[in-house]
């Protein structure tokens, strides 16, 4: 089968890494990819949100199946576009993105069907919400409704700071449309879960749960970020808890977007905070995690690509997902000055062929390009991704630091806590 990946981070790298390990998957394109993602697939230049552009590669190359993992081509409707010109393709269609592509229908949904979040309140008037933060109680969450570039969301200590986001939204129009409309959320607290899971619309399997990393200093300080590294699984997703998510989280938003007349096909992403009220939902994304998809994907046993066309038929029920109880851990290597400005095009040392000599960690790329001469640079924020996955928590971390050691490219830079929390978990 001729496949066709959408995207260009250290998500889309893990996926194709995955599928290739797939006896059916006989070539893979990427659509745009990055500099080591071409070591493993064909790269073309198309952007990932120009869905003329994709559909006419796919119909050109004669693609079989294709993967749409970013948020904005999956909200501006690929997956639709990609059904129409005959191209099955993993991924919600537009309207079941809406999940994550309008938080002001994300709450709506999980207010109507009784799914434990925060409360919240909905703007579309910047005097009432700047009103509203003047009395509210703080902390408060103040979220844009649209996509962000995960900028959207600011946790605010003060009013002053609620203020203050909801000028930058609303007045200032910093994230474009996406800020026309608010939710100020109550503030909740307690350890943070990721589950991604595989849905065709009924079955519901959740792959092993993670735990990430937004903020871009150590002790989960400093400015958020897309995710600095992630650990696989997260020692607070307890047998028991993953019950409670399943009966009061997962089936009901399953079965809310059937009754929406929105059935969610794909990865379905729970943002799930373990608050003394039990777990509550943080966000949805319609999508996978990037870096939890880092960690995640190398403990899968099935052939992702099976697993993948269960989804888009509508059987998934029929497929038994396997995962390895092994633990992993992906280190994020950024350059410096991420998430706010950096530099581009630094050489990156100590990788051979795209890998590690002797292959301690799996090297997942996600801002890289490769020079006409040969050379790797830097390309983006975040640049590699370092996976390990051992038999303990503590042993992959210990991998992915060591792996660490072994690359260099000026500005680099990585938090050293990576996991830490999770160990001290463990330890109880
Ligand atoms: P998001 O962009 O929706 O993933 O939000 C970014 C981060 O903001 C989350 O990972 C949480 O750490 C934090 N956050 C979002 N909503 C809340 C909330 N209601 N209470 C506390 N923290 C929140
Ligand atoms: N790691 C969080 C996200 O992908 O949105």
């Amino acid at each position: 089968m001729k496949l066709l990946v959408i995207g260009s981070g250290g998500r889309e790298h893990a996926i194709v890494r995955a599928l290739k390990k797939s006896p059916r998957a006989s070539e893979i394109h990427v659509l745009p990819g990055n500099g080591g993602i071409a070591e493993d697939a064909i790269c073309a230049e198309v952007a990932a949100t120009d869905i003329d552009g994709v559909v006419a590669y796919a119909k050109e190359q004669g693609i079989d199946y294709a993967v749409v993992t970013p948020d904005d081509p999956l909200c501006m409707g690929m997956v639709d576009a990609l059904a129409e010109a005959g191209i099955p393709a993993f991924g919600p269609d537009r309207r079941a993105a809406e999940i994550e592509g309008s938080k002001v229908f994300a709450k709506g949904l999980m207010k109507k069907y009784g799914i434990p979040t925060a409360r919240c309140e909905v703007f579309d008037d910047a005097e009432a919400a700047l009103k509203y933060v003047e009395g509210c109680p703080i902390p408060v969450v103040v979220k844009a409704d649209g996509l962000a570039l995960g900028k959207g969301v600011v946790v605010a200590m003060s009013r002053d700071e609620a203020a203050e986001a909801v000028k930058n939204a609303m007045v200032d129009r910093a994230f474009g449309e996406s800020g026309a409309r608010l939710v100020i959320e109550e503030y909740l607290s307690g350890p943070e879960i990721s589950v991604l899971a595989f849905t065709d619309g009924n079955a519901i399997a959740p792959m092993v749960s993670s735990m990430d990393h937004k903020r871009a200093l150590d002790g989960d300080r400093g400015l958020n970020t897309g995710g600095m590294g992630a650990i696989a699984p997260n020692p607070y997703y307890t047998p028991e808890v993953a019950r409670e998510c399943m009966e009061r989280i997962f089936l009901p938003t399953v079965r809310a977007m059937n009754a929406e007349g929105r059935p969610f096909r794909g990865c379905l992403y729970f943002g799930l905070m373990l608050t003394e009220d039990g777990p509550k939902v943080i966000e949805y994304n319609c999508r996978f995690g990037d870096p939890e998809t880092q960690a995640v994907l190398p403990l899968l046993e099935t052939d992702l690509l099976a697993v993948m066309e269960a989804v888009t038929a509508g059987r998934l029920a029929e497929v038994e997902v396997k995962w390895s109880d092994k633990c992993s851990c992906c280190l994020v290597l950024a350059s410096g000055g991420y998430p706010k400005s950096y530099k581009k095009g630094c050489e990156i040392r100590g990788l051979a062929d795209g890998q590690l000599p002797g292959g301690e960690a799996e090297v997942f790329h996600a801002g890289t390009k490769r020079l006409p001469g040969g050379a790797l640079v830097t390309n983006g924020g975040r640049v590699l991704g370092l996976s390990v996955t051992a038999p303990a928590l503590g042993q992959a971390i210990e991998g992915a630091y060591a792996a660490a050691e072994k690359i260099s490219f000026e500005g680099m830079y990585y938090r050293r806590d990576i996991g830490a929390r999770a160990l001290a978990a463990l330890e109880g």
